[in-house]
């Protein structure tokens, strides 16, 4: 048997995988082994403090039920969701709207709403339109395109804080018109802290984060022959605008509520953003994030 020190067991360890059948697979194992030995080198990790890392990794793994997923949210936090992102968008057959992170708030089967209906049931601040037009990259209107909105109320909680069980609220689900056109009425949301009840919470607490999200609603649009677009609008005045603890903030994603006379509700702020799809790939159709609940149904 061969000595074994800490550089060759990486070889060993590379070795004793090579035959890995499937070559994606083997690809990201044997990477995520040099990687990890590496750091393990690099910061020359001592026994206990690897007993704390899977302590932590246990906890976080504990910490997941059917409608929390604290692993997404490591993900999230540690800003390997928004690498994700950004290399999902660099990927793109065509440049279209930016990606932002889907976050653990989105649920299929929301409210189908007509256009200018208003999401919040029942808004205790100004109303706002959020309107534009979906197009293709090259500018031509989508229509009968889908879009899904999500986001907190005017004090920074979503339906599933706010609310008991499966009452949705400050979501909708609308079709674009035969130009492409959108629009609907909502309250500006307020930015709000990522759960900080949990292991990540505490992670996030000991490095010093504020936890804090800026205000956004959160956006999927999909049509057919388009890849499935994953995005937020950010208000770009909210104080954690340049601080997100996700990192989920795009220059071209960040927004503002004004007076416009081209409202398709006359008198109200508007926000006023055009989204463009990017043509699928043959056979993509990967989306950026998942339904948590229906995580937790795919693992069981
Ligand atoms: C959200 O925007 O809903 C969100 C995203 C990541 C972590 C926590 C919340
Ligand atoms: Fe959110």
């Amino acid at each position: 048997m061969r000595d074994l020190d800490e550089f060759t067991v990486t070889d060993e360890a590379l070795a004793q995988m090579a035959g890995t059948a499937n070559p994606r697979l083997k690809e990201i194992l044997d990477a995520a082994v040099r990687h990890l030995h590496a750091f393990a080198r690099e910061v020359n990790l001592t026994p206990q403090e690897w007993l704390q890392g899977i302590q932590f990794l246990t906890a976080v793994g504990q910490a997941c039920t059917p409608i929390r997923q604290e692993f997404i949210l490591l993900s999230d936090v540690l800003g390997l969701s928004a690498v994700v992102n950004a290399l999902h968008d660099k990927k793109a057959r065509e440049l279209g709207t930016q990606s932002s992170l889907l976050g653990p708030f989105y649920r299929e089967g929301a409210p189908e709403m007509k256009l200018g209906e208003q999401i919040v049931r029942e808004p205790t601040a100004e109303e706002i339109v959020i309107y534009g037009r979906i197009t293709d990259n090259d500018g031509k209107p989508v229509p009968n395109a889908t879009i899904q909105v999500w986001q907190t109320s005017e004090r920074g909680g979503y339906d599933l804080q706010e609310r008991k069980g499966d009452d949705m609220d400050m979501r909708g689900n609308f079709r674009s018109a035969a130009d492409g056109t959108y629009y609907f009425r909502t309250v500006r949301p307020l930015g709000y802290s990522i759960p900080m009840d949990g292991p990540v919470g505490g992670l996030v607490k000991t490095q010093g984060r504020h936890g804090m999200r800026p205000s956004h609603i959160h956006c999927l649009v999909g049509a057919d022959g388009y890849r499935e677009l994953v995005t937020a609008l950010y208000f770009g005045d909210d104080p954690h605008i340049d601080s997100d603890t996700v990192f989920g903030v795009s220059e071209s994603l960040v927004v503002q509520a004004k007076p416009d006379p081209g409202c398709p509700i006359p008198g109200l702020r508007a926000v006023h953003y055009d989204f463009r799809l990017a043509k699928a790939a043959p056979g993509e159709n990967g989306r950026v994030g998942a339904d948590p609940t229906r995580l937790a149904k795919e693992i069981a």
